[in-house]
């Protein structure tokens, strides 16, 4: 199974990459994976000059290597302005529609204050539907009194990861388990009853 963490924050060092690390870390003990972290403030340049997928840089092209072989990812973003940043968003503009198909993934985000936690419903939720990504049902969102040293240290927050990371690895499993054009219920005693094309 791959895991991939993608950190939407342009700061560095910051909170957002460190409640990704820390949400990875829970998947990866819990699943017995390795996993890869892709940070947006590392290719921000790259990416801020780019305006086609044709046109790629190394960073860039590796970047989406990373996010196409991925089975579960971990997507955390910080709030700019009520909303996630723009050059996070671009980094999904550039994406084919179809590569994040059927992936599973789980969404934080990272804020001042409480005040604008929907932005992980109405915003990345919205987004990653658009993209065929089933999505836990839990979030993480983290304020920055949550951090010490841009690492989690809120115990309220660390309990919140472990339930993401298990209704992700649950989705996961799910998903690898009973591929949706095969599934078919049998009755014992009537044979099939239906089959999903
Ligand atoms: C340009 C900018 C705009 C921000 N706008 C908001 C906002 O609208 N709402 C909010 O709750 N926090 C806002 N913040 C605070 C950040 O979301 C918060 O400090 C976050 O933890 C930063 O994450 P980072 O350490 O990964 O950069 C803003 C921060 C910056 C730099």
């Amino acid at each position: 199974m791959n895991i991939v963490g993608l950190s939407g924050s342009l700061s560095s060092p910051s909170r957002t990459k460190g409640l990704v690390g820390a949400i990875l870390n829970e998947v990866s003990s819990r699943s017995g994976h390795q996993t890869k972290l892709i940070d947006i403030a590392d290719i921000a340049q790259d990416l801020g000059k780019t305006f086609s997928a044709e046109n790629l840089s190394p960073a860039l092209q590796k970047a989406y290597q990373q996010l196409e072989t991925a089975d579960v990812l971990v997507i955390g973003v910080p709030v700019y302005k009520a909303s996630y940043p723009g050059l996070f968003k671009h980094f999904f503009d550039l994406i084919d529609p179809k590569v994040l198909e059927g992936k599973v993934a789980v969404i934080a985000a990272t804020g001042g204050s409480d005040q604008h936690a929907l932005v992980l419903e109405h915003q990345l939720r919205t987004l990653l539907n658009f993209l065929g990504v089933y999505t836990a049902p839990k979030t993480v969102f983290a304020k920055d009194a949550d951090f010490t040293n841009y690492q989690v240290s809120s115990a309220d927050i660390t309990e919140r990861i472990v339930l993401v990371a298990e209704q992700a690895l649950w989705l996961a499993r799910q998903h690898h388990a009973t591929p949706v054009n095969t599934h078919e219920i049998v009755e014992p005693h009537l044979g099939l009853v239906a089959s999903f094309a």
